[in-house]
């Protein structure tokens, strides 16, 4: 399978790229087996994700599923965002290689992680 339009468009001109100062969450995920790493920062004002980027070691179809699954979650409510499953972002993408699957899911991985982050820094805040 060759890769899509829209996935051609994401790599070539991906959307959140770069990082955040002082993030509320903040997710790194690693893929062992190949070294490729994926960080997440997020920002979140009223349980609303306000702004997300990304920076990742990954190749193509991990830059284009970044790309459009921050695209995704920005403006959603962090419950919202949690609910951001790998195959939506495959879809919106309309498909990737099966052999370039498991690079999608660093993304959805990293984004969790970010989100988890940021709930237990606010519900430590609130239990002091
Ligand atoms: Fe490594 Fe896709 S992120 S091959
Ligand atoms: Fe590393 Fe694909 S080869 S995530």
């Amino acid at each position: 399978m060759q890769y899509t339009e829209k996935v051609m468009q994401h790599f070539m001109h991906p959307h959140n790229v770069g990082v955040i100062e002082n993030p509320d969450g903040y997710g790194k995920v690693g893929n062992p087996s190949c070294g490729d790493i994926m960080e997440i920062f997020i920002k979140v004002e009223d349980n609303i994700i306000k702004d997300v980027k990304f920076r990742t070691f990954g190749c193509a179809s991990a830059i284009a599923s970044s790309s459009i699954s921050t695209d995704m979650i920005i403006g959603k409510t962090v419950d919202e965002a949690l609910k951001l499953t790998n195959k939506q972002v495959v879809d919106e993408l309309g498909g990737l290689p099966a052999v370039k699957m498991h690079c999608s899911v660093l993304a959805e991985e990293a984004i969790k992680m970010a989100i988890e982050d940021y709930i237990s820094k606010r519900d430590g805040k609130k239990a002091q």
